[in-house]
This record gives structure tokens, C-alpha cells and sequence, in this order.
């Protein structure tokens, strides 16, 4: 039988960091072999909130591939492309915004959130409101049956499928799969400061930083902020030294329980062997990207053959979408 297949994407706005591989990329990295993998950059999705410096979503888009070929996506078995690349994207989001009530977009919890909290990015536009309306052409084009994304993006999903249902009413025939998300782990990375890990936050640790980085980020970590001194009975459930043992060094979870709540061990103890957990996780793919990047044309040679396998399969979709439509 067929692999079932499954279509993420990720937005080159930034260097990728812990929070990124916790919430997608290791994810990403155990689907390739059961599923049938499409790994998208989606560059037109990151200059709807990043149109005003277009040469930063360029550049990231080689420097976020080259972190995923490092971490372990594997060219060989997932196809791996660029969203502007492949047409046939914005010819299904035209279509698709034929037929999505406005009422639909505005009242989608996502936009009304960013609106907010990315005021200063001037996102209240006319391409921004029909962001959904594009990951939802990103998922139909290759009759995903998985979407792997963190809960932030349901309503996405959800939206994605009335769609479909929509166009398979008006139009009368099944063309598309109703995807399913697939929900990343419920783990969750906070940043140094004790919010969620993000790049405007300015608290992330990157998947290709440098090991004295690494040491100063994970010595400046906010911990319990009741344990003062090493005699203290901490309270590891609500540190976030303690969370990242829990998701980088599991055999010694129970161990860091124990000095933390019986006060046999400092913060500072504490945190410098986290760093040098994270050191030794993270420094040997952070040398492996460095060579990826002195060898450019091996990423730009895997774009084009993503791009090749991916436009195949979207270009037949796009086809049954107009014949359904008598176009
Ligand atoms: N909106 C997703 C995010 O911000 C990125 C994305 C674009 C995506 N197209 C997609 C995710 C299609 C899954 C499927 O993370
Ligand atoms: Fe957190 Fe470790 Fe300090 Fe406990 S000892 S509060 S787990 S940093």
C-alpha cells in the first residue's frame, strides 16, 4: 500500500532554535520514514508579516534548510522545496479565495491574535487576512492526509477543510483529502526568560549556536525564583532547567529532581551541566551545517529536485481542481 502522505511547512523569518526542533523539526525528523514527506519553506507566508525586508526571508530560506539537513531531514526520503517556487501555490490560493467567505478569515482566532501581537509589522493587510487560505492551497495541492503543526495552527486545519468541503460542494466533485493534524509533542520549550521560546523575544537558543552561547544563554535561564541559596528545597516542576532536562537528558531527570527538591545542589551546578547537555547535542550538527553552507550548491541541488517532485504532484491536482471547475 501507499504511504500516507504528510505536508509541513516552516516560515524562513529567522534562524530556527530549540523551539523549533521540539515543536517541529524532531517531529518532522521520525515521520520520513512512515509517511510519504513534504517539507515546504514557506517563503510567501513569511513576507506576509515580513514584506518590508524581503532579503532576510532569501537568506533564511537556505540557512533553515541547511539546519534541517543537519538535524536529520533526509533529502533522499522527504521531498524537500520552496513554496515561490512552485506556481501552482498562488493559482489554488486565487481559487480558493473565490470561495471562502470573508467572515471565515476574520473571525479566525490566529489573525485576530497576530494583529496584536505583531502590530508593529503592519500586518492588517488585504494578503495577511488570507494567510489560512494558502496553507490551506499548501496542504489540498498534495492531498496531505497528515499535517504535523503545534496546536497553534488547528484552527488552520480546521478552516482548510471547510474549504475543501466547500469547493467539493459548489463544484460537485471529491477532489481533495481532508487532512488531519498531527499534533506535535505536549512538551513545551520555554525561552531563557520563562516565556515561550521565540525569536522576538530575543530568548532563544539556536539550533547552530556557538558552545560559549550556549553556556551564557543557559546560565542567564530563569529558574524557581524562591530558591536563593543551595540549601533551599527547590521546586523543579516550575523550572525551566529542570523542563529541558525532561527533553534533552531523560536518564538524568529523576536525579536533577532529586538535588533540586532536597536542596543537595546549586543552580549554578545545576545549569552548567544542562549546558553541557545542550553543548554536546547541538555542537556536532552545528559543524555539520557549516559544511553544508561552504557547499551551497548541494542545498541548491536538493531544491531542485524538490521542486521537480513536488510541481509534479501539484500540477495534477491543479488540473482535476480546473476540470471540476470546467475551466
Ligand atoms: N503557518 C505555519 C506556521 O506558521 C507554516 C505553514 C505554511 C504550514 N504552510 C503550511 C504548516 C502548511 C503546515 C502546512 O507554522
Ligand atoms: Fe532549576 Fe536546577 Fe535550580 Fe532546581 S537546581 S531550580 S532544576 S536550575
Amino acid at each position: 500500500m501507499d504511504k500516507k502522505v504528510v505536508l509541513s511547512g516552516m516560515r524562513p523569518t529567522g534562524k530556527l532554535h530549540l523551539g523549533h526542533w521540539v515543536g517541529a523539526l524532531s517531529n518532522w525528523i521520525d515521520l520520513q520514514e512512515k509517511y510519504s514527506c513534504f517539507f515546504m519553506v514557506a517563503d510567501w507566508h513569511a513576507l506576509m508579516s515580513e514584506y518590508k525586508s524581503p532579503s532576510y526571508v532569501n537568506e533564511y530560506i537556505i540557512d533553515n534548510v541547511s539546519d534541517w539537513l543537519s538535524y536529520g531531514i533526509d533529502p533522499k526520503e522527504s521531498v524537500i522545496f520552496v513554496q515561490s517556487q512552485i506556481p501552482q501555490h498562488l493559482e489554488l490560493f486565487m481559487i480558493l479565495s473565490f470561495l471562502t467567505p470573508l467572515g471565515w478569515l476574520s473571525r479566525c482566532p490566529t489573525f485576530k491574535e497576530q494583529l496584536i501581537s505583531l502590530k508593529s509589522k503592519e500586518i492588517n493587510t488585504y494578503a495577511f487576512l488570507g494567510y489560512p487560505v494558502l496553507q490551506s492551497s499548501d496542504v489540498l495541492l498534495y492531498k496531505a492526509d497528515f499535517v504535523p503543526v503545534g496546536d497553534d495552527q488547528l484552527p488552520h486545519l480546521e478552516l482548510c477543510r471547510e474549504i475543501a468541503r466547500r469547493f467539493h460542494f459548489i463544484y460537485g466533485k471529491q477532489i481533495f483529502i481532508q487532512p488531519q493534524a498531527l499534533l506535535t509533542s505536549i512538551s513545551r520549550l520555554l525561552g531563557i526568560d520563562g516565556r515561550k521560546m521565540s525569536k522576538s523575544y530575543n530568548n532563544s537558543i539556536a539550533l547552530c549556536d556557538e558552545d560559549e552561547d550556549i553556556e551564557t544563554k543557559v546560565l542567564a535561564m530563569f529558574t524557581d525564583p524562591q530558591r536563593l541559596k543551595k540549601e533551599d528545597n527547590g521546586r523543579p516542576e516550575i523550572c525551566n532547567v529542570f523542563n529541558c532536562y525532561s527533553i534533552f537528558k531523560k536518564e538524568i531527570k529523576n536525579q536533577v529532581y532529586d538535588w533540586c527538591s532536597k536542596g543537595q545542589r546549586g543552580c549554578v551546578a545545576c545549569k552548567k551541566i544542562l549546558a553541557g547537555v545542550l553543548k554536546e547535542f547541538i555542537a556536532p550538527k552545528r559543524e555539520k551545517k557549516k559544511e553544508f553552507l561552504k557547499k551551497k550548491d548541494y542545498i541548491y541541488d536538493i531544491l531542485k529536485e524538490g521542486k521537480i517532485k513536488a510541481q509534479e504532484v501539484a500540477a495534477k491536482t491543479l488540473e482535476e481542481v480546473k476540470e471540476a471547475m470546467g475551466l
